[in-house]
């Protein structure tokens, strides 16, 4: 791209639903609703409603500020303003988190298009011990996971070479209505099940003797992670924000579709599931093991609705996955095609290749072969233990001290007002939020998370 031609978002509308897509993935549907109904229903919902607006949208703020001063790649926009200090090394560091992030994202996308084509195929049909060992065999398979996976790259990379406008904004243009409407058909269709309101008592009541520190801890990581804060996606995507764009109201929107999304995704595992008597658990194995068995069991009376539900619901899950995938990809394809001066084909290309190679290493040290794993723990479980654990947590930390204290006020200030032409509401409050609300509660999270409080 030349310099001073840089891509940008053709609407406001486009710009809110690329950046919605970046957040709403698989956290929102896999990892949200079992943490609400693990942690005191709507205590559990306030909590996280207070992270998103205390701390969530004031994080999306910063890499938005950075993203759009420098429009550029998020390590040029870091050291751009960083100079010679050690601040510069933040833009790599989200570089190589979305590298690696993008190498095992891949695998689990690419396992809901196998789920797409089992359901299409009707294939998902059993005892509940089917739906365990149906997943097993397939996870543990050296060929058929490595298979969708690289079909998932291929999709995303066809969708990045298109460009900003062309590719990424058209997409999620597309595909974010679409999920949106899923997920509604899909409330409606869980919610009218027998005893469906035994889940929605579950998700909404607030349970008071659930107060732990785990609530408050818990809520504050899976609101960063949601919103994809920490490696660098969204001061990449806003490297093609204009100048006339509402920094302030675009997070405020990002921050309103993401946990509006999770609590939908909510509404559909638990009616779903209470309506059966099964416990939703979390992560791969309530939705590639629990769910379909809840669909069977809920829709099993009348086979086409229970087909067009679990259709519906990895169609759904694709959707999310592929527009953060997206998103994560873009990190990396801005990051080669700017430093290292090459054409966005080949940059994309580049990153597609290398995420093959993590992806496949990935799938291999799942399968039956059982190589690749190092003290007990598969290379898909290391890279996600370390991205969401350690680099995601650090890039957070490292983005706050930077804007809060290192970052002249005068240029967050300006990008904060569109130099001047918005009143800067809350301004004081935002830097306050970033000097010292922030970086405290990401330090109380990532020492949580090694045992140390
Ligand atoms: N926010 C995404 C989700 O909820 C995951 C993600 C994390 C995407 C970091 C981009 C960057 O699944």
């Amino acid at each position: 791209m030349e310099k001073g031609n840089r891509a940008n978002f053709g609407s406001k509308l486009g710009l809110i639903l690329a950046t919605a897509g970046s957040a709403v993935g698989l956290g929102n549907v896999w990892r949200f609703p079992y943490m609400a109904g693990q942690n005191g229903g709507a205590l559990f919902i306030i909590v996280y409603v207070v992270c998103v607006l205390a701390l969530g949208i004031p994080c999306i703020m910063s890499e938005f500020i950075i993203g759009r001063h420098s429009a550029s790649n998020t390590a040029r926009a870091y050291r751009k303003l960083a100079g010679k200090t050690p601040f510069g090394l933040v833009g790599y560091l989200g570089v190589l988190t979305g590298l690696l992030v993008n190498g095992y994202y891949a695998v689990v996308s690419g396992w809901c298009f196998e789920y797409i084509y089992a359901s299409a195929a009707g294939q998902l049909n059993g005892d509940p011990q089917f739906f365990a060992d149906f997943f097993n065999t397939f996870e543990k398979d050296p060929v058929k996971p490595i298979f969708w996976a690289v079909t998932f790259l291929i999709v995303t990379h066809l969708i990045i070479i298109r460009g900003v406008k062309d590719g990424i904004e058209k997409a999620s243009k597309m595909m974010m209505p679409a999920l949106f409407v899923l997920l509604i058909v899909l409330v409606v269709a869980s919610c009218m099940l027998p005893n469906a309101w035994a889940g929605v008592e579950y998700l909404f009541k607030p349970d008071f003797s659930k107060v732990t520190k785990e609530l408050f801890l818990g809520a504050l990581g899976q609101a960063f992670f949601s919103l994809s804060i920490g490696m660098g996606c969204l001061c990449t995507f806003a490297s093609y924000f204009s100048k006339e764009t509402n920094l302030t109201s675009s997070a405020m929107q990002i921050g309103i579709i993401d946990t509006v999304i999770a609590i939908l995704g909510g509404l559909i595992i638990f009616p779903a599931a209470f309506s059966v008597g099964v416990s939703p658990d979390s992560g791969p194995s309530l939705i590639f093991i629990t769910l379909p068995n809840v669909f069977q069991e809920a829709f099993g009376g009348i086979p086409v609705v229970e087909y067009l539900v679990a259709l519906s619901f990895y169609i759904l899950l694709s959707l999310a996955a592929l527009t953060s995938l997206i998103s994560i990809h873009e990190v990396s394809t801005a990051f080669v095609e700017e430093e290292f001066n090459v054409s966005r084909n080949r940059s994309a290309t580049i990153v597609t290749a290398v995420s093959m190679v993590i992806a496949v290493l990935c799938s291999l040290s799942l399968s039956d072969l059982d190589i690749i794993c190092l003290g007990g723990k598969s290379l898909f479980d290391w890279l996600d233990s370390i991205t969401s654990q350690i680099l995601l947590p650090l890039g957070g930390f490292f983005t706050c001290l930077f804007l809060g204290w290192y970052v002249p006020k005068k240029i967050v200030k300006d990008q904060y007002t569109n130099w001047g032409t918005m009143p800067g509401k809350y301004f004081g409050v935002y830097m306050f939020c970033m000097k010292f609300l922030c970086p405290i509660c990401i330090l109380l999270v990532f020492l949580h998370q090694f045992g140390v409080i």
